[in-house]
């Protein structure tokens, strides 16, 4: 088959186009022959060797695909050989052919196409897991968004939005920052020119937001623990602007915040089965009825991978990139 490999780490050029075999089948796997496969942050970390694979994973680049189920064991699981479907997945994603398991799979939402099925996997189970499961943003609470733009915070700003939240979400340019509020928060915050905790505060009547989704961490943490009411959650995903933080705890436990932090690729195939049947039950239906329409910026063949990792790596983008495969 066709796949894109990283050659060795460094620029998008050492993204290359190579043969490789068609993955063979661990238990519980299925093979989907990938129409389209979403490109993702974490993909441009691995590329530059900051990612290591884990053990047993594919060493090619791509978390979510989607396309045909055409080979292995499907039991009850209601899934036929020829079913379209999207799925996570522990790498090997940009590939003609890619190896999934079975739990993490999801059938296209109808209405969709395979490009916009393949946007989904990753960022749908990342903000369910961190704003919904362990930051539980509850009925009638707030969400801040940082990097609102990005295919996380594009998704945490539809989802929270469509299930009922004020959302506020932070983006570096006035472009990014319209697009939050096309997107349904109901006020995007240039960082550049305005202080997220000083907006946030005025927004909520001096209350603070219940949960922060932050791909920032860094010296953000302190600023968002300024901007937290009383029980508040600051859910971390990524450290864009650094691992080290100087914050003050005597609000942490004077308020009774919570810091979490967690990286999905690493959890094992239950913990992301179980996030896949809530997101079939919870999610899919709001894509199905158009309450969430997936937001895709541009597209590439298979083979100008690169070009989509510079595209990423300029921040220029709202939303997803994609490839297309077939
Ligand atoms: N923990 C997990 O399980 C998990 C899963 C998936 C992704 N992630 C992480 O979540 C983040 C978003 O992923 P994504 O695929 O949605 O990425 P993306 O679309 O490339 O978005 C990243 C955004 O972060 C903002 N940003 C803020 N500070 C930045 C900096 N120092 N350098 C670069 N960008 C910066 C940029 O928006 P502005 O220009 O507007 O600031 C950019 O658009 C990534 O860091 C990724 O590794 C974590």
């Amino acid at each position: 088959m066709r796949a894109i490999e990283i050659t060795q780490p460094g620029k998008p050029e050492v993204l290359q186009l190579c043969e490789r075999p068609t993955p063979e089948l661990k238990a519980g796997e299925v093979l989907i022959k990938v129409h389209a496969a979403g490109i993702n942050r974490p993909d441009v970390f691995q590329r530059l060797g900051q990612y290591p694979v884990p053990p047993g994973a594919s060493d090619l680049p791509g978390l979510e695909v989607a396309g045909e189920i055409v080979d292995g064991e499907l039991g009850d699981s209601g899934f036929a050989k020829g079913d379209m479907v999207c799925a996570l997945v522990q790498g090997g994603g940009y590939a003609e052919y890619c190896a999934a398991p079975l739990a993490q799979c999801l059938p296209v939402p109808q209405g969709l196409s395979m490009v916009e099925a393949a946007s989904l996997p990753e960022t749908f189970f990342t903000v369910w897991s961190n704003v919904f499961d362990r930051a539980q943003l509850s009925e009638g609470e707030t969400l801040l968004v940082q990097g609102g733009t990005s295919g996380i915070g594009v998704t945490a700003i539809q989802l929270a939005t469509a299930m009922g939240h004020r959302v506020f979400a932070t983006a570096g340019t006035e472009d990014k920052r319209r697009a939050c509020e096309e997107l349904g928060a109901e006020r995007g915050i240039n960082y550049r020119d305005e202080d997220f905790v000083a907006v946030v505060k005025e927004l909520t009547g001096g209350k603070g937001v219940d949960v922060v989704l932050d791909m920032v961490a860094g010296d953000y943490v302190g600023r968002e623990i300024d901007c937290l009411a009383d029980d508040g959650r600051i859910a971390i995903i990524a450290l864009l602007g650094g691992a080290k933080a100087n914050v003050d705890l005597s609000q942490v436990l004077r308020r009774r915040l919570s810091i979490s932090g967690s990286t999905l690729r690493p959890r094992p195939v239950a913990f992301k089965g179980a996030i896949a049947q809530k997101l079939r039950e919870r999610v899919w239906p709001l894509l199905e009825a158009g309450k969430i329409k997936p937001v895709i910026y541009k597209t590439f063949p298979l083979a100008e991978a690169a070009a989509a990792h510079e595209l990423m790596e300029s921040s220029t983008h709202v939303g997803k990139i994609v490839l297309q495969v077939v």
